[in-house]
């Protein structure tokens, strides 16, 4: 069994990181990559590992990690109305998207964004009505009337201050 942990990032660059202990025989490794390489490298640590919640990932600036399918949670089976105030818009959500921030991006409003795994808060929105749900504690402290756009998805209709 691994147990990862831990993170950093550099001073010049804003990359993502990530690092991997094992058990056996005192193992470790750490990994501090940019996006694309993290975009291969996080889905194998997750077949690597016997149970994938032994990977603790953090990312900084505008660093991406793939979000882990196995932890997204089953499309809800209504539609959502999704108002975004300051950009005017109306959208329905359908569940087509694993979480509001590939929602709004697919319908070309782009949101800031950093680790997109809920850790960062760089995604962080002000949440006007509405609720929204997430598969599992985001690692961010969300303050309250806020929402993580990256890992949330509607369970109700939603204002957003996007
Ligand atoms: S992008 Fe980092 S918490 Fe959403």
């Amino acid at each position: 069994m691994c147990k990862a942990v831990t993170t950093t990032t550099s001073a010049s660059s804003m990359w993502t990181c990530c690092a991997v202990r094992c058990r056996w025989g005192g193992t470790s490794g750490i990994c501090v990559a940019p996006p694309p390489m993290l975009a291969s490298l996080v889905p194998a640590l997750r077949a690597w590992v016997s149970d994938p919640r032994d990977i603790h990932l953090e990312a900084f600036g505008p660093a991406s990690v793939p979000a882990d399918p196995s932890t997204r949670s089953a499309p809800p089976p209504v539609a959502w109305e999704v108002r975004l105030a300051r950009t005017g818009r109306t959208l329905v959500w359908d569940g087509r998207d694993a979480n509001l921030l590939d929602f709004a991006e697919r319908n070309g409003v782009p949101l800031e964004s950093g680790c997109r795994v809920g850790s960062c808060g760089a995604c962080q929105t002000r949440l006007m009505s509405g609720g929204v749900r997430y598969p599992d504690p985001p690692q961010h402290t969300i303050p309250a009337g806020c929402c993580l756009p990256c890992i949330g998805t509607p369970a109700s209709a939603l204002l957003l201050d996007a």
